[in-house]
């Protein structure tokens, strides 16, 4: 996959299925990781990256130098690390549980925190860890995911303002369920280098639509205003049936 450093570019890859697209992104991170001496990736959560996790570990233990990789979360719900609803607690089951990572290259949104301190904290650490580019972290990888209402990491419709604030994170509140949740906002995420969405499912194929053809209201979605440097769209058949 080549890019033009000079021509801002968004390529779409459909998959088969799950497994195809978890191959896929094993590769595309294979290929990065080989020629830079770290990787500063920040995982999407939600359940899309469990079988992306699970087959990264069972077929890329020996293809990614693991221990270049710096991983950190777009997004994370204020729970304790060992709570079902932690995307670190999910990543650690489906992914660092089974591979040689060192614990020193995992930067976890600390959810047991009251909301506002673990969003300070994060701030911190994505401030003090991340390298930088146009004076803000750059990340090599931005891993998002998107949900059925067009919400990307956790900055929803309804808060879709959170995205141009200027702090490298906010607190976000799920509008179901109201989960205090610690989200990265656009500007850290727009100054990423690669974004790659994953996204699988026919609950997911209506907004993929609106969103990649920009059909009418498509700006009112948070995952629309993603885009930095290089925008990847990895997505599964059904996913992507209303494209095809
Ligand atoms: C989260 C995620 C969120 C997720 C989407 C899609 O913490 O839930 O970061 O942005 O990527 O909600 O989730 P699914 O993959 O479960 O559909």
């Amino acid at each position: 996959m080549n890019f033009s450093s000079d021509l801002y570019i968004m390529e779409i890859l459909i998959f088969e299925d799950k497994t195809a697209l978890a191959r896929s992104f094993g590769e595309l991170l294979s290929g990065i990781a080989i020629d830079r001496d770290s990787v500063y990736i920040a995982l999407s959560g939600g359940s899309t990256p469990k079988v992306i996790f699970d087959l990264l570990a069972a077929e890329f233990r020996r293809k990614i130098d693991w221990g270049k990789l710096k991983f950190f979360w777009g997004d994370d719900r204020c729970v304790p690390p060992d709570h079902p609803d932690s995307n670190y607690g999910m990543t650690r089951q489906h992914l660092f549980d089974k591979l040689p990572i060192p614990e020193s290259n995992i930067y976890r949104v600390k959810g047991e925190l009251p909301v506002a301190e673990a969003v300070a904290d994060y701030i911190e650490v994505v401030d003090k860890v991340v390298p930088k580019k146009n004076g803000l972290p750059r990340f090599d990888i931005m891993m998002l995911g998107m949900g059925d209402d067009g919400h990307t990491a956790s900055i929803f419709p309804y808060a879709i303002d959170l995205w141009e604030s200027p702090n490298l994170c906010e607190e976000a509140t799920h509008p179901q369920s109201g989960q205090k949740r610690v989200t990265m906002t656009g500007n850290v995420i727009n100054n990423s280098e690669l974004t790659v969405f994953l996204v699988t499912g026919s609950n997911k194929a209506e907004k993929v639509d609106e969103i990649i053809n920009g059909k009418v209201g498509f700006s009112q979605y948070p995952a629309a205003l993603a885009d930095g440097d290089k925008l990847l769209w990895m997505l599964d058949k059904e996913a992507a049936a209303n494209l095809m």
